[in-house]
């Protein structure tokens, strides 16, 4: 059975201190919560990512992810965090694709399924984020736009390496936009995603992916959204950054 996940990507916010006073303030929010069924994953920035593992290792149901890993093993790359040394810290997961990386960082669907190879090498699970931005929608690209990036950056991959993955859909124009997908657009893209893993890996691995919504996601309308049959949780950026309203996201399934 896939897994329910709500996974808060931090981006490039939180201090140190501010951050791993979130962290507190989460774990004491879920302590009596029912929301033990629910994988809980924090994706701070790098420079947090040992001292966040280091206070969820002995709480069940909580991980910890990267926002990102280079495509490279190790080298001459200043400035570069290679998977490796993102599991050193005892981090699980990794944010790959995400479409400020593809946007302001111009990462190809190449270049990412570089990334997730290194990534899964490395005992990394890659959460890999597809979607299509709202011209694409507006003319009705989308699915095209996604089982592109599917094929191009995760097809390659063999039916086990296949089978560890999380990917999260995140209409760019959902982003950080205040407006949401609705859940008939967020159960129609996943049923979309789910029949095109089912084509390439058959039912039993696309019944088992679990494929998370991000944008613009929140304590409203979490609840309906994780209603939808093949929406398996959530990826999320502004609401995580506040422990109730995280919180509050995390409980919408047990509602
Ligand atoms: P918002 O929840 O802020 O729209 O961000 C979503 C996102 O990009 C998560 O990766």
């Amino acid at each position: 059975m896939r897994k329910k996940i709500v996974a808060g990507n931090w981006k490039m916010n939180k201090s140190l201190s501010q951050g791993l006073q979130l962290v507190d303030e989460i774990i004491a929010a879920t302590s009596d919560s029912p929301s033990n069924s629910v994988l809980k994953i924090i994706a701070p920035p790098f420079t947090h990512l040992a001292s966040v593992h280091e206070k969820i290792k002995t709480i069940s149901g909580f991980s910890v992810a990267a926002q990102n890993c280079h495509h490279m093993s190790n080298g001459a790359y200043t400035g570069e965090v290679s998977s490796e040394m993102i599991h050193s810290t005892g981090t699980s997961y990794v944010i790959i694709g995400h479409s400020e990386r593809r946007q302001y960082f111009g990462e190809s669907d190449s270049l990412l399924a570089q990334k997730v190879n290194l990534a899964l090498t490395n005992n990394l699970i890659p959460i890999f984020c597809i979607g299509e931005n709202g011209e694409e929608r507006k003319t009705n690209q989308h699915l095209e736009v996604v089982k592109k990036q599917l094929k191009e950056a995760l097809f390659h991959l063999s039916p086990p390496d296949f089978s560890k993955l999380i990917i999260a859909y995140e209409p760019v124009w959902a982003i950080g936009t205040g407006v949401t997908a609705t859940s008939h657009q967020a159960q129609g893209m996943h049923n979309y995603i789910r029949s095109e893993i089912n084509k390439k890996y058959g039912k039993e691995i696309s019944e088992n992916t679990s494929i998370l919504y991000g944008g613009s996601c929140n304590p409203q309308n979490a609840q309906e959204l994780f209603a939808c049959l093949d929406v398996d949780g959530g990826l999320i950026g502004g609401a995580s950054l506040k422990a109730a309203d995280f919180v509050s996201i995390i409980n919408s399934f047990a509602n």
